[in-house]
């Protein structure tokens, strides 16, 4: 109760900050002018979801050497929409079409230039002329089967052990409370037991016991470390990300811009299963949900896995942007799961305990360019490197509301 309202008074001067905080990170974040080049390695975070340049065979061809292969008009054309050309007879179009199990591409809204952009984009080997392209290429061999089995047993080892220990808390607390009502009623009552301080010794080590294990539930409340709630389709993120390689940000494409990473809605699922019909596993039972939900126009119920309190702040964009984290640091191998559990505990002492020891990309990076003291130690060779902590990421405030 003290506890919440601390926070809540805080909560005022908190949202005005916040609110310049957010402004200052806008205004740092979007760079003045786009560049030609920039904006083809932009379009092309489109196409990354089913190709890579040189990576090998995602749901779609591997791109490299395109240009060679191909017509620069047909190249066009076929991106712009490919399924008009395989329509219209191209022998080409219909060749890799059927050469990719007849997986149509989804079309794409691009202008003549844009394509050329991209395709010169493809011949640069994905990267953009002058500067170092910022697209992290994909990992070029599929994990082994193996690995994927092993990981998932871990997950479950993990997972055991953890409802192990709150059923052992769960029985020593019932245990500690029947042994206290009895030595108060043996007390009080009964008096079968002659020697009192039997019964003081009892009440306290059982009060003691009780006081303590509340206490622990009640700050681990709300947490749910090794949660990983049955979902409505069963959907797949090792056949998803792992077997198929599709990047994480093609379906949580909101992870870099804002503040929640957000889930898919059913008609992007429609980009590849208004084709994919059927699959290894589930054969049509799962896929057909997402027709069903398309038809009733009703979207689907997700339940949430992760869940931070009310009273804390935390940003995607901030550390998959600007801090450069890997969606795996905090979630997990998640592209070896088929059903989503959360691994870390998401505690406050979690979030702090990277922050002290987490090195920022300081240089060249336009967000920090405000820290001029920073700088200034670093080109004295005063410090070798900046954590979050010292640029304020332990504080109160950047954290709670
Ligand atoms: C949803 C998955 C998907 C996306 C997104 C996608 N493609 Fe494709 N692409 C495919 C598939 C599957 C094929 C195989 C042939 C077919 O569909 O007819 C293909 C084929 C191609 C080909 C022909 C390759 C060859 O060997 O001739 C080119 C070129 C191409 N894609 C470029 C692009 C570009 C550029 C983008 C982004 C603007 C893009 N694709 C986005 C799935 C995709
Ligand atoms: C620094 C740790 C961290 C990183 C890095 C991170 N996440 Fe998260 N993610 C969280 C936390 C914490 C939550 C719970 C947020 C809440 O409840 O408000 C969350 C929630 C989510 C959710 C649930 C929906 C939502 O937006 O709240 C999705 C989906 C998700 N993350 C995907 C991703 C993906 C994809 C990446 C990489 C591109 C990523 N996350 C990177 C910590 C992280
Ligand atoms: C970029 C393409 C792509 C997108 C987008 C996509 N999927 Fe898939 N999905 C596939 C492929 C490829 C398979 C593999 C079929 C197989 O070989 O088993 C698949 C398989 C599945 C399966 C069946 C798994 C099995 O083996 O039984 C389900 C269920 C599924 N997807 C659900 C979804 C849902 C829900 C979404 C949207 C949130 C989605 N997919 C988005 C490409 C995609
Ligand atoms: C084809 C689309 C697709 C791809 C690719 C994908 N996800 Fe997801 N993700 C989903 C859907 C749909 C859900 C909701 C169902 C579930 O929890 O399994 C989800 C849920 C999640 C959640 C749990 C969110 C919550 O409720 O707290 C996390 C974390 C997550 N994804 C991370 C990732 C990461 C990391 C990657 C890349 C390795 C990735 N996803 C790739 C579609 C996708
Ligand atoms: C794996 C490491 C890691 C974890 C875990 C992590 N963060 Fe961060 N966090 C970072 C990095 C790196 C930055 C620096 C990015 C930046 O400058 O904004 C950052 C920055 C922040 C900032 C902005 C700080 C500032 O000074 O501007 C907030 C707020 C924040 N994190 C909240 C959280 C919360 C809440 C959690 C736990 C739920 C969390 N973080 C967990 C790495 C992490
Ligand atoms: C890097 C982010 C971060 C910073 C900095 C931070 N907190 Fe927290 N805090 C959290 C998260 C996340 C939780 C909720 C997690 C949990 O369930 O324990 C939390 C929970 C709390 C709670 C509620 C305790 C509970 O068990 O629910 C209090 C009180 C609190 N913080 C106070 C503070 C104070 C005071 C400071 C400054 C000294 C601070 N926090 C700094 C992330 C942060």
């Amino acid at each position: 109760m003290i506890i919440n309202g601390i926070t809540e008074g805080f909560t005022l001067k908190f949202r005005v900050i916040l609110t310049l905080g957010i402004f200052i990170l806008l205004f740092f974040a979007s760079p003045p002018t786009h560049s030609q080049t920039a904006d083809d390695e932009k379009n092309f975070q489109q196409c990354k979801a089913c190709h890579t340049i040189g990576g090998g065979k995602l749901v779609g061809p591997d791109l490299k050497g395109v240009n060679d292969k191909r017509e620069e008009s047909w190249l066009i054309k076929f991106v712009q929409n490919s399924q008009a050309l395989v329509q219209s007879g191209d022998k080409t179009a219909i060749e890799v079409f059927e050469a990719n199990f007849k997986i149509p591409m989804p079309s794409h809204n691009l202008t003549d230039d844009q394509v050329r952009g991209i395709l010169a984009y493809i011949r640069n080997d994905g990267k953009i002329s002058g500067a170092e392209a910022s697209v992290t290429e994909s990992p070029t061999t599929a994990p082994s089967a193996e690995a994927l089995a092993t990981a998932e047993e871990g997950v479950k080892l993990l997972a055991e052990k953890k409802s192990d220990e709150r059923r052992n808390m769960r029985s020593t607390f019932l245990i500690m409370i029947v042994l206290l009502l009895i030595s108060i009623t043996d007390l009080v009552f009964i008096k079968m037991v002659k020697a009192k301080w039997i019964h003081y010794v009892i009440i306290l080590v059982s009060v003691a016991v009780v006081v303590e294990l509340t206490f622990v539930e009640a700050v681990a409340l709300g947490r749910q470390q090794y949660y990983q709630p049955d979902q409505p389709i069963a959907f797949s993120h090792k056949i998803h990300s792992g077997q198929n390689k599709i990047d994480c940000q093609y379906c949580h494409y909101t992870a870099s811009e804002s503040m929640h990473a957000g889930i898919p809605p059913v008609t992007l699922c429609m980009n590849c299963h208004a084709q994919v019909k059927s699959g290894k596993k589930t054969g049509t039972v799962e896929i057909a949900k997402i027709y069903a939900a398309i038809e009733n126009n009703k979207p689907v119920e997700w339940v949430k896995v992760h869940n931070l309190p009310d009273h804390v702040y935390f940003n995607h964009a901030q550390h998959v942007n600007v801090g450069k984290i890997d969606c795996q640091k905090c979630h997990g191998e998640v592209q070896k799961m088929d059903q989503i559990i959360q691994v870390e505990d998401l505690s406050m002492g979690w979030c702090i305990q990277c922050h002290r020891t987490q090195t920022v990309q300081f240089a060249n990076n336009k967000f920090y360019d405000q820290y001029t003291k920073l700088h200034k130690k670093l080109e004295d060779g005063e410090i070798t490197s900046v954590t979050v902590k010292d640029i304020g990421g332990d504080e109160c405030q950047k954290c709670h509301y």
